[in-house]
């Protein structure tokens, strides 16, 4: 076992003897456990990806990728430990993909924090970070129109047009380069998991998706990047929505779903700084509305609300 210096840098290594010795530098340093430590590599072109992935490929290596886009929190860390202990391999990607923002004031406004990024794939054990110029994943501008039926014509696909193409496009790229045996995904972004199972259905590749739960404050705020632009009284009455989005699960043991949507919508629009853009009780798979808790087995409430000027979505099970 070797411990890591936390406070000099990270390539600062020192052996542990005993026990007692252990536990007294347990503040100081990062413990290393696992027997996969060996330093993360950075890449960021397509032919160095493919070339050092072709390899482990060869090698009879399963390959697990887990992509983001930066600015990464412990809902990112979740979905990057669970893919660094179920594949051989784990690739995790930063790329703030263009063409899934419909507003170029959020596109620039990006939170971007490379290093942190960095530091917290590394100490999560991921082996390769993928972190392309938007050039390598774009050479030419896509053209791509993806069909997905009615799943993009509700909530997230009719407030944000054009979003979820953008994310089809960069997300079936990014399965061309990196060719994962699985990929990971969270809950939180309810309606993007069930595009790209979707995606990969109609496209036929040979990839699990897994779904990841959501990671929240404690509080009960899903943890988003867009949590650190709110204001300090902002960040108190966004907790409100999910506690009120869990209220609503016993109100479902009595109530139908028309009206848990009117007690979840007219609840939050009472908290001052808070405004319901859309919220939606539907079936998990086809992502259509319910009109009864008896239409199916897998029922989601998914909500987008403002937050001042801060665009928050969640969602709860309700079956
Ligand atoms: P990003 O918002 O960075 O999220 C990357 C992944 O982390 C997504 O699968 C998202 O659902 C998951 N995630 C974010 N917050 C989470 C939380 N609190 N708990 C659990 N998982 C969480 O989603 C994207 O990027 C992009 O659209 C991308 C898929 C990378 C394509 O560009």
């Amino acid at each position: 076992m070797f411990l890591i210096n936390r406070h000099v840098s990270p390539f600062s290594f020192q052996p542990c003897r005993d026990l007692a010795s252990f536990f007294s530098l347990c503040d100081k340093y990062f413990v290393v456990l696992h027997s996969k430590s060996k330093l993360m590599k950075i890449i960021h072109t397509v032919t160095e990806l493919e070339k050092l992935l072709g390899q482990y490929r060869q090698e009879g290596k399963t390959i697990g990728f887990a992509p983001t886009m930066g600015a990464l929190h412990e809902g990112h860390a979740a979905l990057v430990k669970r893919c660094v202990a179920e594949n051989d391999i784990s690739v995790a990607s930063i790329f703030v993909n263009p063409t899934q923002f419909n507003n170029r004031e959020d596109l620039r406004l990006y939170p971007r924090t490379p290093e942190k990024d960095y530091a917290l794939l590394e100490s999560a054990g991921v082996d390769i970070a993928f972190a392309p110029p938007v050039e390598e994943v774009y050479p030419v501008p896509d053209t791509r129109i993806f069909d997905f039926g009615l799943l993009d014509k509700v909530m997230e696909g009719a407030y944000r047009p054009g979003h979820f193409n953008g994310v089809a496009q960069v997300v079936s790229k990014l399965f061309a380069f990196v060719k994962p045996d699985r990929a990971y995904f969270g809950e939180k972004d309810f309606q993007q998991l069930a595009i790209v199972k979707e995606l990969a259905k109609r496209l036929q590749l040979p990839v699990e998706i897994v779904a990841i739960p959501t990671v929240r404050e404690p509080d009960g705020l899903a943890m988003s990047s867009r949590n650190q632009r709110l204001s300090e009284e902002q960040r108190a009455q966004a907790a409100e929505i999910y506690r009120i989005m869990r209220e609503s699960v016993l109100l479902a043991g009595e109530r139908p779903p028309d009206e848990v949507v009117r007690f979840v919508t007219g609840s939050i629009n009472n908290v001052p700084e808070l405004r319901v853009e859309y919220f939606g009780i539907v079936d998990g798979e086809s992502l259509q509305p319910v009109s009864s808790w008896r239409d199916s087995g897998n029922i989601v409430g998914a909500i987008a609300v403002y937050c001042g000027d801060v665009r928050l979505i969640d969602n709860i099970r309700y079956r």
